[in-house]
């Protein structure tokens, strides 16, 4: 990684790297963000398909509902226009549990949180990288594996991350999904989201929703949509094209090195002895 990109692009709050299309004063006041009883919270560590999710959920809705840039994105004027917005919020977040706004917990909003295999996020964040100019250069897999797995990456550590929020995966409003359960069994995961936002989607409308869902349609409608720089639902980028790369599993076993993988296993294994994954 070059040390003077990193130096102008990346900052760290409360001990987290994010980009500088997060300003310090926006994170701060998040403290006293004003959250609503209705809005539905859509959570991920980058690259475990937010995209595909937010697809999704803003097929299902029959009514008015807006899904706002990420609530950590921009600068403090942004967090107004928030507040001004008339329309149900669905507000994707790639914060950690212990930085989300207190008023989102406190009033028990609907939060969804999708993970994905952390090798396979590692592999597409790699990509990310290289491709985003928001985020500083990588040389190499090689490089990048090693600053992953130290947690020395954009949203920092993917294991803080993930267990931050597994620790409250029992709550009623916490939803967890998982990418591969989506690749594996699309429709099966759009009934659950639909059960926990209590919403009525025939099985036929799920079915159509799950086809204009695919990875090749998205891909086609982010080349179509790309003039708009509004559109994404990552902190990361506004370029839409930049999301949409592979959209496999076991992509990581293209990267990883035996070496890496044993290694990789070693730490998994290791900070997720608590975990129930
Ligand atoms: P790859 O880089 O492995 O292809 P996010 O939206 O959180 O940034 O995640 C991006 C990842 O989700 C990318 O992974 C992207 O290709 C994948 N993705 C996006 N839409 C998808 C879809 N409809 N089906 C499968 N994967 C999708």
């Amino acid at each position: 990684m070059s040390s003077s990109g990193e130096a102008e692009l990346l900052h760290t709050f409360r001990g987290i790297p994010f980009t500088t299309r997060s300003s310090p004063e926006l994170l701060k006041s998040l403290d006293s963000f004003d959250a609503r009883e209705d809005d539905v919270l859509l959570v991920s560590y980058p690259k475990s398909g937010t995209h595909w999710l937010a697809g999704v959920i803003t097929k299902l809705y029959k009514t008015q509902v807006t899904i706002t840039s990420p609530i950590e994105f921009g600068d403090i004027s942004r967090l107004e226009e928030l507040n001004k917005l008339s329309s149900k919020r669905i507000i994707p977040t790639h914060l950690d549990y212990n930085m989300l706004p207190p008023n989102f917990k406190n009033k028990k909003c609907k939060m969804i949180y999708i993970s994905r295999n952390p090798k396979d996020t590692a592999v597409s964040m790699f990509h990310y990288y290289r491709d985003n100019p928001n985020l500083p250069t990588v040389d190499t897999w090689t490089a990048f594996f090693d600053l992953f797995l130290k947690g020395n990456v954009v949203c920092g550590s993917w294991f803080d991350h993930f267990l931050s929020w597994e620790e409250h995966e029992d709550e009623k409003n916490i939803l967890f999904l998982f990418y591969e359960d989506m690749k594996k069994d699309l429709p099966k995961v759009v009934k659950k989201i639909t059960l926990f936002l209590n919403l009525n989607v025939s099985d036929s409308d799920i079915q159509d929703i799950c086809k204009k869902s695919s990875f090749s349609e998205m891909k086609n409608d982010s080349e179509k949509e790309n003039s708009d720089p509004s559109h994404t639902v990552c902190a990361l980028t506004s370029n839409r094209k930049l999301i949409f790369r592979k959209g496999a599993v076991g992509d990581w076993k293209n990267y990883f090195t035996p070496k890496q993988n044993i290694r990789f296993q070693e730490i998994f294994n290791e900070k997720m002895k608590l975990s129930k994954m």
